[in-house]
């Protein structure tokens, strides 16, 4: 049976709570790759990573460890692909599919099914361009968890924040059984 979950972190301040649930997924028997863009990198490090899961994280399309190419071997027998957060980058990147950087390569691979759980300011969060995009990934069959409303990094309380590590992994469930 395949009981592997990708999980993508992109750069976003709330990327250090996928420390969390990655933890989690891990502790519920399921062998995580993490993939972490280059703007995840600036917010997190890969040594957090490799501990908790065992395996170095992802961070380039070229990782010799993938000869076929990363975004082709780690969609490969992939149970569920999770997203937390996911930038209004990610979220644009995915819509169009611009396949511009390792994770919305790896999106377009994917034949499982994918949850994105958005976390940003409230204005952009807002803005009709990430609404559009958000939107076209519902119609394209993608699943969201949050953002929720409260406290955000950037010292206000709105829309925008990433769900708890918790409610992502109850979002999970369903795709886990
Ligand atoms: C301190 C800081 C916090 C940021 N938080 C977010 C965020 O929560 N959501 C978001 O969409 N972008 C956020 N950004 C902007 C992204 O890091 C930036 O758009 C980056 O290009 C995203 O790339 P990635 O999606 O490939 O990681 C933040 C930037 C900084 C400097």
């Amino acid at each position: 049976m395949n009981q592997r979950v990708v999980v993508g972190i992109s750069g976003g301040i709330a990327a250090y709570k996928s420390a969390i649930l990655v933890s989690k997924l891990v502790q519920r028997g399921f062998s995580v790759s993490v993939v972490l863009t280059v703007g995840a990198e600036h917010f997190v490090g890969p040594a957090t990573f490799a501990a908790l899961c065992n395996q170095q994280p992802v961070t380039n399309i070229f990782d010799s460890r993938f000869p076929l190419g990363a975004h082709i071997e780690l969609a490969a027998d992939c149970k569920l692909m999770i997203v937390a957060p996911a930038t209004a980058h990610i979220i644009a990147s995915c819509a169009l599919g611009t396949s511009d950087c390792l994770l919305s390569t790896l999106y377009l691979n994917m034949e499982c099914p994918v949850l994105l759980a958005p976390a940003m300011s409230t204005p952009m969060w807002d803005k009709p361009a990430v609404q559009r995009n958000v939107q076209q990934l519902r119609d394209d069959g993608v699943h969201f968890v949050g953002p929720e409303s409260g406290w955000l990094s950037c010292r206000k309380i709105g829309a925008g924040r990433m769900s708890e590590p918790e409610a992502i992994l109850a979002a999970s469930e369903p795709f886990l059984l």
